[in-house]
């Protein structure tokens, strides 16, 4: 029997009705116990199992679940006007997975959200506001058994009296407590008061949160040449064109080009093309690849229009794995990487800069060198970078392309040297040193507003950006404009005017490894997708798969596999630019799977340019469809929940109807011919990729 209603009761009510459920099990009614029935608290378990949210940056003490006390580890628990001495403090989302063994015949709580007064702020930096603590949100309790929910509170908010939870666990193996901010809510302090097990068999135990095995599900590319990457590419005639034919198979491979346009010259023995197009127009050409084991054509088009990055960038950038710490050497070390471990061949191709590369006037700061730049304006690099232009020679001495970070401020987010005031200078200084990509950051452009002006004025947001474009303009050369400004003002309903004509915008916030923080992100882009196509993409941020560590330090990420492919999938769908954060070095053969199968990136670099929406909502479980050049639809199944779920996709949601062929993208399988709907079993936290295209 599952109990599922929720209703508030006085603690003492509680207590009575624990005695009587006691008193009852020991009288023998319901099925044989082996020993007279126990209350084992929750609080007695090992809490350190517990996933708490944490707060405070990556440098703060992690928290852990409080035995007997609210999160803050000082105050007793409170939940509305009453107060326990029992309990679990906890902060959602929050997470325990309890081993029952069916030994169990009861789950018992008062829950709610933690009503004591909110925690100091920390201190401010020197010169800055300090800041409020926000309240937490409504938050959502639940009880889950083997893979069923077996109780789910209504959204709890701060100052509301406790909820009384009363499921039968009986039979149950394995329980899932659970308290997530409802829809659109901010985590924080919740508690599970005089939470207690009824046990008459095996104690509860606290386990770990299970992890699926890192399966690889893509079958590795044969020997026989396989010509990879986008049907086409966007230059602007007149201006320097690099363009590597990304194809997999067994070296030597021996490239050659029907109908390359006039200006342009391949390397047979790299393919690589370079060169210029004179003319403004479309060049259809065909690339071939041929080794011992076969060959392979390709139609190809070079559209000289001047309109960049017709499909979304496919590239690494420092950040998320070296933060400040990126260097010269680091960024070799990565292109060598991707080189090495065949990431090119599949079509990757940037190596980006991010913050760290400039110096800095502030004093105490490690980059703060002299001069910031010389005496003509020109900006001078940090000791740990001797020679930019010898460093986008290397990068593109490989078949790759340079990036780097700046940003319309007078400082970046590090606080090191921006473009404020001298935008043309150093854009030109960069396509001096062969730059390919520009990230711009608004972060330092706050400090130089004039007295009146806000970041809630549109105009305000957009004259940055606007500055940006007119200096890029003025530059001879191919360049990704790649906006960062946290997706303000819906950076994604101006970022392509005519005065703009981003490539990119950051549509939120820093993303970090982390399940709530990716999830969060991805599957917050409802709505979006018609503000991206060819030349300018929602940008959701870079990927945190691998080892990362945003400073000297590395980790393998937060995620678990299965997130993994989630983060992949739905960045693909999305058309985000797929910027890998990790060190590419020590990619092991899981986690190239990931970020190399064809099928997968062919639907990123669909031709069409369209990205993709969520078509149905079901609780936990999301449907994002992307539709395809032929006619053909990607189609993500999602199951953010915590157990692995039947996810279904209707026909009728995809807009299709009659017989449809399913491929499997990740497994690069055929599932067969369906009609009217398709369905799966979609793992905790997971996805399923499929390409639905109709019987022909
Ligand atoms: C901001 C951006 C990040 C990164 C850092 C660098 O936080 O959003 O992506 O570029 O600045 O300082």
């Amino acid at each position: 029997m599952t109990i599922t209603a929720s209703f508030p009761r006085r603690a003492r009510s509680r207590a009575a009705l624990t005695a009587l459920l006691l008193a009852a099990a020991t009288l023998g009614s319901g099925p044989p116990v082996k020993r007279v029935p126990e209350e084992i608290q929750l609080s007695s378990l090992d809490l350190s199992k517990m996933r708490v949210a944490q707060v405070g940056g990556r440098n703060a003490t992690p928290s852990v679940a409080q035995a007997n006390k609210a999160i803050d580890g000082t105050n007793l628990i409170r939940i509305g006007g009453e107060q326990f001495a029992t309990g679990v403090g906890t902060r959602s989302p929050s997470m325990l997975f309890v081993h029952l063994g069916g030994g169990s015949e009861r789950f018992l709580a008062l829950v709610g959200v933690d009503n004591n007064p909110l925690p100091e702020p920390p201190p401010p930096a020197a010169g800055q506001q300090p800041r409020r603590v926000q309240p937490p949100g409504t938050q959502i309790f639940r009880v889950l058994g083997d893979g069923k929910v077996l109780y789910q509170s209504n959204p709890l908010g701060r100052g509301e009296a406790p909820v009384l939870v009363n499921v039968d666990v009986t039979g149950i193996q394995t329980l899932v407590l659970q308290v997530k901010p409802a829809e659109g809510q901010r985590g924080g302090a919740a508690n599970w008061a005089e939470a207690t097990f009824t046990t008459g068999g095996a104690r509860p135990q606290a386990i770990d949160i299970p992890v699926e095995p890192r399966t690889i599900l893509t079958p590795k590319p044969g020997p026989a040449p396989r010509i990879n990457g986008p049907s086409l590419t966007g230059v602007t005639p007149g201006h320097d064109v690099l363009y590597k034919i990304p194809v997999t198979g067994t070296r030597p491979i021996s490239y050659s080009v029907e109908g390359l346009p006039k200006g342009l010259k391949l390397d047979r023995k790299a393919g690589v093309i370079t060169g210029r197009i004179a003319e403004r127009g479309r060049y259809p050409v065909v690339f071939k690849a041929k080794n011992k084991a076969g060959e392979a054509t390709k139609q190809f088009t070079f559209v000289a229009e001047g309109l960049l990055s017709l499909t979304p960038a496919l590239g690494w950038n420092s950040w998320n794995v070296y933060g400040r710490a990126i260097s010269d050497s680091l960024a070799r070390v990565a292109a060598d990487a991707m080189v090495a471990k065949g990431l090119i061949d599949h079509g990757w191709t940037y190596i980006n800069l991010d913050d760290g590369w400039e110096r800095t006037k502030r004093e105490g700061d490690p980059l703060n060198e002299g001069p910031v730049r010389a005496e003509d304006g020109t900006m001078i690099v940090n000791k740990k970078f001797p020679d930019m232009k010898g460093l986008g020679d290397y990068i593109h001495g490989k078949g790759l392309k340079f990036g780097i970070y700046t940003g319309p401020g007078p400082t970046t987010c590090q606080g090191l040297e921006a473009s404020w005031q001298h935008e043309v200078q150093d854009f030109q200084t960069f396509a001096n040193w062969g730059v390919d990509y520009i990230k711009y950051d608004w972060c330092g452009y706050s400090s130089v507003l004039k007295p009146g002006e806000t970041t809630q004025q549109l105009p305000v947001l957009k004259r940055p950006y606007q500055d940006g474009r007119k200096a890029l303009d003025q530059v001879a050369r191919d360049i990704i404009y790649s906006l960062c400004q946290y997706g303000w003002g819906n950076v994604w309903e101006w970022g392509n005017d005519p005065d703009i004509r981003g490539n990119s915008w950051r549509t939120t916030g820093d993303i970090t490894d982390t399940w709530e923080s990716m999830n969060g992100i991805g599957f917050r882009q409802v709505g979006y997708s018609k503000f991206a196509g060819p030349g300018h993409w929602n940008d959701p941020d870079m990927l945190v798969i691998g080892k990362v560590g945003w400073g000297p330090r590395l980790r393998d990420t937060g995620l678990t596999p299965n997130e993994q492919y989630v983060h992949i999938t739905l960045w693909t769908l999305l058309a985000s630019p797929l910027l890998l954060g990790n060190d590419m070095a020590q990619m092991d053969d899981f986690e190239l799977n990931l970020v190399t199968n064809d099928e997968v990136l062919a639907v990123h670099q669909d031709e069409l340019g369209k990205a993709a929406d969520r078509v149905a909502k079901n609780g936990e479980l999301e449907v994002w469809a992307r539709p395809l050049q032929d006619g053909s639809l990607a189609v993500g199944l999602f199951n953010r929940d915590e157990m692995d779920t039947k996810v279904t996709v209707q026909w009728a949601e995809l807009g299709i109807t009659g017989k449809q062929t399913v491929r499997d993208l990740w497994r690069q399988q055929d599932l067969g011919q369906f009609e009217n709907e398709f369905s799966s079993t979609v793992p905790r936290h997971g996805t399923v990729f499929v390409k639905i295209s109709p019987v022909k």
